[in-house]
């Protein structure tokens, strides 16, 4: 949710570059206003459980007197396993119906990265949105992965130019990083999430019981972003992931409550304080482990998730700092350790490949500092807990590291 913090203050300003004394060359009107976004992550189990007001008091945030009008939209992966799913949210809504106007059943929608390939889902969902009389005022809800909720944020933010939108996040990945975040996107021309807005939602609602029934693989794969985040940002959270790797690696709903809670917290703590909310620089500093990873899981076709490349760039990268003199040696093993204790396999054939210029993964440094624009920033680490940033990468320290992910596994 957006408040406009101070009102637009428009100065009139002559700028020139002639010596004084001369009429101005133009004359400009420096507008100038601050946004300030708000939204709360919650977290909470059986979120549509009548008994539970954590949705119906998100929808009274702003105006707790209203009947709020709400779309909702469900990944098809979680109605598979969850079929009763859409009774239970509009008995959700009969039963706060003083507060809920449900204007439609729940809308089932492709999950996982088929709803982002095809912008005919986004301008579907774009037609029942205006069809239903969604106004600027009303809600678009959004149940499912990561890629569901990129794909109807970008519909919410773009019908009526914003309504709000509320993310119900069914993933690790999408309740412990993507959904907490403040991006939303398409796919375009092949190209991953070339279509989008950066649009902060009105609230994100992570049901932890929702991610009970994604599949173990999907489970393993969300945990790279938490001990990406610990590395970056907060040993102690590491050596939190190191102690409870057995707990974590069978799913102990405990242990993984509060890995999400505080890998979310991070991520949130860094678009809140890291000054560059809506990426503007030529840094992304959370993207640590991630210029090898994109590069992987494009070579792989998809075929190796995104937390399964993600933590095969972590080691990669852990190598790559400890043999440019920037990491205590030893710390590269203790993070492929925990990586392959939370059930990582920290190789893919694609590291090996070669093509005119040499290893084709390189490539993955220029579509990284293409994507952001300005000049290569890539972090790595200084110590476990702190990253820094760094502006070349030398190729055979890569085949080094590449090398040394080789030896491991075949050990
Ligand atoms: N916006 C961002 O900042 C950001 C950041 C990182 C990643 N992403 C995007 O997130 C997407 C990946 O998201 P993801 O990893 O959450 O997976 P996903 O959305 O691709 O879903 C994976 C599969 O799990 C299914 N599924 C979802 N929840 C389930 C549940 N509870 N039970 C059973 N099945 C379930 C889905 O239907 C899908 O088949 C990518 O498109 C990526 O680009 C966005
Ligand atoms: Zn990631």
């Amino acid at each position: 949710m957006a408040h406009t913090r101070a009102a637009a203050t428009g100065r009139a300003k002559a700028y020139s570059e002639a010596p004084a004394g001369d009429p101005p060359a133009s004359d400009v009107i420096l507008q100038s206003f601050a946004v300030e976004y708000e939204f709360p992550v919650h977290f909470t189990r059986e979120l549509f459980s009548p008994a539970n007001r954590v949705f119906v008091d998100t929808l009274r945030r702003r105006e707790p007197e209203r009947r709020h009008r709400c779309m909702v939209f469900v990944d098809d992966g979680v109605l598979n396993v969850r079929p009763r799913l859409p009774a239970e949210i509009e008995a959700y809504a009969e039963a706060h119906g003083r507060h809920i106007d449900l204007v439609a059943p729940p809308v089932a929608m492709p999950g996982g990265e088929r709803v982002k390939i095809d912008l005919h889902f986004v301008e579907d969902m774009q037609r029942r949105i205006i069809e239903r009389r969604i106004d600027r005022h009303s809600f678009v809800v959004a149940v499912g992965g990561g890629a569901l909720l990129d794909a109807v944020g970008l519909v919410a933010a773009t019908t009526h130019r914003g309504v709000r939108h509320i993310r119900v996040p069914t993933t690790v990945l999408a309740q412990n990083d993507s959904g907490v975040g403040v991006k939303n996107g398409v796919n375009f021309g092949g190209q991953k999430n070339m279509v989008g807005t950066f649009t902060p939602p009105f609230a994100v609602l992570n049901d932890l019981a929702l991610i009970d029934t994604l599949p173990d693989r999907e489970k393993i794969a969300g945990m790279a972003e938490a001990v990406k985040v610990a590395l970056i940002r907060d040993g102690d959270f590491f050596v939190w992931l190191e102690r409870n790797a057995d707990d974590l690696a069978i799913f102990r709903p405990e242990a993984m409550a509060v890995m999400i809670r505080r890998c979310a917290e991070l991520h949130m703590r860094q678009i809140a304080q890291g000054g560059d909310p809506f990426e503007a620089g030529s840094a992304r500093p959370l993207d640590y482990g991630h210029w090898s990873a994109h590069k992987l899981e494009g070579m792989t076709r998809h075929h190796l998730r995104h937390g399964e490349a993600v933590a095969i760039g972590i080691a990669l990268d852990a190598r790559y700092s400890v043999t440019a003199g920037l990491l205590e040696p030893g710390s590269e093993d203790r993070i492929a350790v925990l990586l392959e204790h939370l059930g990582f396999r920290l190789w893919h054939s694609a590291l090996e490949i070669e093509g005119e210029g040499g290893l084709v993964l390189l490539e993955g440094l220029r579509d990284f500092q293409e994507h952001l624009g300005g000049e290569l920033t890539v972090t790595l680490l200084e110590m476990i807990g702190r990253g820094v940033e760094v502006h070349e990468i030398e190729a055979e320290r890569v085949a080094e590291a590449i090398a040394w992910l080789w030896q491991r596994q075949a050990a």
